[in-house]
């Protein structure tokens, strides 16, 4: 029995869209057995329990780059990360399919083997990423269709807050949204800030951070798809605190350097939307791993 644990990812951190991408401590765990039938999926609702599961197929995908039969499985879920909220629950299923293969067929593929292959599932490496190698980190895809990545740590005087609406967005519908070009302005304002935002968050400089994450590519235009954006950019702001919409949405992640601040914007979102889950993260820094 292989069994597979898999962090949430938060991708974009404001400035850093499509690149950028920070593992936390909400953790999907997968478990691979054999089975007497082709395929039984348990933990999962079932339109998901059939060979269109994204943890099937990214299982499949790796026996075949690995030139192996598919064997008879047992695939059972047990998952923290909400499904279409933002925190990278698509890719806890890619990494954690392929993870499985390279395990049950012994395979020893490497952490970028197995980035080339979960990005090429994905689309775009920014939530992949920290979730084969945990921590934060910056990806892009080359001319040859590699995958190239840089790691970062995250200062531990950061707090994180997930905050997750009741309510799904699409990450569909959120990348229809954006324009089609962008100014080389604004295109030079994105690399500074990423740049500088990277290094911020490395350091802990949350004045820097404030200034850094304002993002000019996708936010503006992805506000408008989470009705209560406003509301709880205001919570954070009289903390002295921050949000930026984590991935495509609907989940919303606070940064702050006091505990005391974390806990005010908890109890406040809280009590504006008693039906949202709201956690106090820590950044995973192990990344996906086998676990017995
Ligand atoms: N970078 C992606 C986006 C993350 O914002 O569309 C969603 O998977």
């Amino acid at each position: 029995m292989i069994k597979i644990k898999v962090p949430a990812t938060s991708a974009n951190i404001g400035v850093g869209f499509d690149c950028l991408g920070l593992a936390v401590n909400l953790y999907a765990v997968v478990q691979f057995e054999d089975s007497s039938s082709p395929l039984e999926i348990n933990g999962c609702p079932k339109k998901y329990q059939n060979k269109n599961n994204l943890i099937y197929q990214a299982f499949v995908a790796a026996a075949d780059f690995l030139q192996q039969p598919v064997p008879n499985l047992k695939i059972t879920i047990d998952s923290q990360v909400p499904v279409s909220r933002g925190l990278g629950s698509s890719a806890t299923c890619i990494v954690a399919g392929l993870m499985g293969a390279n395990n049950w067929f012994k395979a020893n593929l490497s952490q970028e083997q197995l980035l080339d292959l979960a990005t090429r599932i994905e689309g775009h490496p920014d939530n992949v990423t920290p979730a084969i190698y945990g921590n934060m980190s910056a990806s892009f895809i080359d001319d040859n269709d590699d995958v190239c990545s840089a790691h970062f740590k995250i200062s531990s005087k950061l707090h994180f807050l997930a905050l997750i609406p009741d309510y799904s967005i699409s990450t569909e519908k959120a990348r229809q949204i954006l324009p089609k070009e962008m100014s080389y302005q604004t295109a030079i304002y994105q690399i500074g800030h990423a740049l500088v935002l990277a290094k911020a968050l490395e350091n802990g400089d949350f004045p820097l951070i404030q200034k850094a994450i304002i993002d000019k590519m996708h936010e503006p235009f992805r506000k408008q798809l989470i009705p209560d954006y406003e509301e709880v950019q205001n919570i954070c702001l009289n903390e002295n605190s921050l949000c930026y919409i984590s991935g495509s949405g609907s989940t919303l992640m606070a940064i702050t350097d006091k505990k005391d601040q974390a806990q005010e914007i908890l109890k406040a979102i809280k009590k504006s939307f008693p039906k949202w889950e709201a956690h106090h993260l820590q950044v995973d820094t192990q990344g996906a791993h086998a676990i017995v």
